[in-house]
C-alpha cells in the first residue's frame, strides 16, 4: 500500500492546545500507510475577497500545499458552538480562487476535542457542513469528540489508555477512508 499524505489542520493557535496535542498523537499512532504533517494555520491574513486577483504569497503557497495533499484531517476545538475563527478562514482562504479550491476530492478526517463534556459537537458538525459544499468526503464513523481533555495528558503524552484506543481505531480507520478515495 502507498503511504499517503495528510495535511493536518488543528484549529486552535494555543501553544499549550489540547488540540494539537491529540492531533500529535494521531500522528505518532498512525500506520506507515499515512505520512503526516501539520500544515500551520496561524499566519494567514484574513480573506478578503479584494484581494483575489493579487493574492498575498502566502495563500498562494498555502494553496499551493494543500493540492499536494491525498487527505486532510481536521482536529479543531469548538468556539462559541462553531469552529474557531482560523480554521473558517483558513478553509476560506484554500477554497478559492472560485472553481480552483485546493480542497475539493481529498478524504477528510474530523476530530473536535474540548475539555467539556459535550467533545465539540457542535464544531464538528458546522465542519462537516462545510466539507460537504467543499466536496470533501468525510468519514462518517467512528465520530471523535473527544471530551474532558484537560484531565487526559500528563504534559504531552495522552495517559488515558481508553482514549487511546479510541485514537487508534479512528486512526486505522480514516486509513483506510483515505485508501479508498484515493486516485
Ligand atoms: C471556548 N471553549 C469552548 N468549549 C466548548 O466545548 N464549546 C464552546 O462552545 C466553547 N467556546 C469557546 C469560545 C472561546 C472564544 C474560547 C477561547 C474557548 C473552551 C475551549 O474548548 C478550550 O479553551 C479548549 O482548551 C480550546 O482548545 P485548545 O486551544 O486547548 O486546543
Amino acid at each position: 500500500m502507498a503511504s499517503r499524505k495528510i495535511a493536518v489542520i488543528v484549529g486552535s493557535l494555543r501553544k499549550e492546545s489540547f488540540n494539537c496535542k491529540v492531533a500529535r498523537t494521531l500522528m505518532l499512532l498512525a500506520g506507515p500507510e499515512l505520512d503526516m504533517e501539520i500544515v500551520e494555520i496561524g499566519k494567514l491574513p484574513l480573506y478578503n475577497e479584494d484581494d483575489d486577483a493579487n493574492p498575498p504569497p502566502v495563500y498562494t503557497e498555502f494553496r499551493d500545499r494543500i493540492k499536494g495533499y491525498d487527505g486532510v484531517l481536521f482536529v479543531t476545538p469548538e468556539y462559541n458552538r462553531s469552529v474557531p475563527g482560523c480554521l473558517k478562514n483558513a478553509i476560506d482562504v484554500g477554497s478559492r480562487p472560485y472553481g480552483h479550491s485546493a480542497w475539493s476530492g481529498k478524504p477528510a478526517g474530523v476530530v473536535t476535542v474540548s475539555p467539556g463534556a459535550v467533545g465539540g459537537f457542535g464544531a464538528n458538525h458546522h465542519l462537516r457542513q462545510m466539507l460537504v459544499f467543499l466536496n470533501m468526503p468525510a468519514m462518517a464513523q467512528p465520530e471523535a469528540y473527544i471530551g474532558g481533555v484537560g484531565k487526559m495528558f500528563d504534559g504531552d503524552t495522552l495517559s488515558n489508555d481508553a482514549t487511546r484506543a479510541f485514537l487508534q481505531t479512528f486512526i486505522d480507520a480514516y486509513a483506510a477512508w483515505v485508501e479508498r478515495h484515493a486516485d
